[in-house]
């Protein structure tokens, strides 16, 4: 078993509210721009006994602030760049205007150091979000640029508690600091992507959530590591599933692992806490290597709120998203995906040119699309705006990939060859090794839209595409 106090030592305490405070409205035509600055900052990531560790965040803060809107309403957000090396936001999930996507060279110019951009965009769709650097994002992302946007329903479901849940997974070296020597490593690069060594819950080792016996909790579980694919299990409480990546689902119970989120995906979840006052119960990360205690649930003394669990399902009003597919007459977009460690990519193309394995090694580019490596000018497919597109994925790769769309939400309609039905709206999908696995969407979003591994270090060296609705 994998054990963080073994790691740094003994003696790190479970500390301080997980609760997400203060939650910070943007809205109304006439607020100013909320501003989110981009600089370097320490956080006490190990725990208040340890050597406080130097991060990039949000306001100084990782997680940065929760910017918490009503569906609907503009958002507006001030980034300014406080760091050394330029920097954007991207709006993870949100169904934005393509000029507010936040990647640099495709819809705006990076925002150098000491510059500012003004985002301004409406969040079309209610549910769990994220905002996070699109520069860099295997350093920018890992050392903690990233935050959590809430986007309220008109009506959002009877909970005593809603509570943001931010899983990092984070390398530290000897020191307890962030381990710097091995970003751009190769070694990550072409095997599963950095992994970590110490887990956070919002920016804590273990925190206590402090509830009340009977109490009603939405938990919204954010996965913003760069490559870890996690499990959340929830022990004796029972944990429903009533949004994936923002999106409402029927209400379901999760495997008996548990909750399973690849990097950069969400589920809102609904925990009775069916327990006694005075209890505490555990969070656990789980995998196949280890069990990590995540967080717990400390119960006050108080009597119970209810006496059992409140009998009505919760159900999240459907998104206004676009939901009639027709893949009878659709765009279909073949993409192959190869290389990698045991992957036997041998050439692969940038802009027409074909290189040897040797000089995309050298450009640190070891993953292809379609035998391309990386961005290139052209795009993956262009698609008349209003039609439904249709992608093929075909992992060739000896790795799972958390596959990512910009601008959309889309549904898989088929795996492994077998039809699928009424899968939900995701935007991101975990491709594992050797599947197949086709996907739709209605493109209604005109714009220039990425489409990429969320495993930082793939997209870095190679794993990354966009097409063009028009
Ligand atoms: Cu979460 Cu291209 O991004
Ligand atoms: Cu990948």
């Amino acid at each position: 078993m994998f054990s963080r106090r073994q790691f740094l030592g003994a003696g790190a305490s479970a500390v301080g509210a997980a609760i997400i405070a203060p939650p910070w409205r943007v809205a109304a035509s006439d607020t100013p721009f909320l501003e989110l600055e981009a600089k370097p900052a320490t956080a006490l990531l190990a725990g208040p006994d340890k050597t406080p560790v130097s991060i990039w965040g949000y306001q100084g803060t990782v997680p940065g602030p929760v910017v918490r809107v009503r569906r609907g309403d503009r958002v507006r957000v001030r980034l300014k760049n406080g760091l050394e090396q330029p920097t954007t936001i991207h709006w993870h999930g949100i169904r934005i205007a393509n000029a507010m996507d936040g990647v640099p060279g495709l819809t705006q110019d990076a925002v150098p150091p000491g510059g500012t951009f003004d985002y301004s965009f409406t969040a079309p769709d209610a549910g769990t979000y994220w905002y996070h650097s699109h520069a860099k994002t295997w350093e920018q992302i890992a050392r903690g640029l990233y935050g959590v946007l809430i986007v309220e329903e008109e009506t959002p479901p009877k909970v005593d508690q809603d509570l943001a849940f931010v899983a990092d997974d984070w390398r530290l070296e000897k020191a307890g600091q962030i381990d710097e020597a091995s970003f751009g490593a190769m070694v990550d690069w072409s095997h599963g992507g950095r992994m970590g060594n110490w887990l956070t819950i919002n920016g804590l080792t273990e925190p206590d959530i402090p509830v009340r016996a009977g109490e009603r909790i939405r938990l919204r579980l954010v996965n913003t590591a760069n490559a870890r694919t996690m499990t959340f299990n929830f022990g004796r409480l029972s944990a429903q599933i009533v949004a994936l990546d923002g999106q409402p689902v029927p209400q379901s119970s999760p495997g008996a692992e548990g909750v399973i989120l690849a990097p950069a995906q969400r589920a809102d979840l609904i925990i009775d806490i069916d327990a006694k006052p005075g209890e505490t119960i555990p969070v656990w990360e789980v995998s196949t290597r280890h069990r990590l205690q995540a967080a717990q649930f400390v119960l006050s003394d108080k009597p119970p709120v209810r006496q059992r669990p409140p009998d009505e399902p919760v159900i999240l009003a459907p998104n206004p998203l676009r939901a009639e597919l027709n893949p009878d007459d659709a765009e279909q977009i073949e993409l192959v995906m190869e290389g990698g460690a045991m992957g036997g990519l041998r050439e692969g193309t940038i802009d027409d040119r074909v290189l040897s394995i040797q000089e995309l090694v050298e450009k640190k580019l070891v993953w292809a699309f379609n035998g391309k490596a990386g961005m290139q000018i052209k795009p993956l497919a262009t698609v008349p705006k209003g039609r439904t597109a249709v992608i093929n994925m075909v992992n060739k790769t000896a790795f799972p990939h958390a596959m990512h769309m910009h601008g959309y939400h889309f549904q898989v309609i088929e795996r492994d060859g077998k039809p699928v039905r009424g899968a939900p709206w995701r935007d991101t999908e975990l491709v594992q090794r050797n599947e197949q696995v086709r996907i739709a969407f209605v493109a209604d979003n005109p714009g220039k839209w990425l489409f990429h591994c969320h495993m930082l270090e793939h997209a870095a060296a190679g794993m990354i595409t966009w097409f063009e609705v028009a």
